[in-house]
């Protein structure tokens, strides 16, 4: 998505959310090591299904900012899933007395709700406006289009 994105800044957040997720991996590595448990990577059919659908909701335009809406209401879908999970995880962890596995959860979340504001806020300041515009020029283009087909019946009138 940081590659496909339009928008420098809607591209510099998803850069630095990857770089995030990086360091997200190694604390889940080190919660499994912490507690002498092994970690094995299993497909998630609920995020795979969110990817595919986000994928064909930017299929529906080819207008890149509304192709960057497209992205950001994907990813926010994600890190929605996300934060879900790992606000459970952090609970579970907690009630069994892990204390500084709860903590690292914890930090992975606060990491994903901040993502998730900031997609909010590039969403509501500037990618939807822009979208919206984007939209409005095709719709007015469309609109000329037609009312040159009509034209000619009008004039025979
Ligand atoms: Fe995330």
């Amino acid at each position: 998505m940081a590659k496909t994105a339009a928008n420098e800044e809607l591209k510099a957040a998803f850069e630095q959310h990857l770089e995030q997720t990086e360091e997200h991996i190694s604390r889940l590595e080190r919660v499994f090591e912490d507690l002498g448990e092994k970690p094995k990577g299993t497909k998630c059919e609920a995020m795979k299904g969110l990817i595919e659908e986000g994928k064909r909701m930017m299929e529906e335009s080819n207008d890149e900012d509304v192709r960057d809406a497209a992205m950001i209401a994907a990813a926010q879908k994600v890190e929605h899933y996300e934060i879900a999970t790992y606000g459970t995880l952090r609970t579970y962890a907690e009630m069994l007395g892990h204390d500084d596995q709860a903590d690292l959860l914890q930090e992975t979340l606060d990491e994903e709700k901040d993502t998730d504001e900031n997609l909010t806020e590039l969403a509501v300041t500037c990618v939807n406006l822009e979208a919206e515009e984007g939209e409005e020029e095709e719709d007015e283009e469309g609109e000329e289009k037609s009312e040159q087909k009509t034209q000619p019946a009008k004039g025979q009138r």
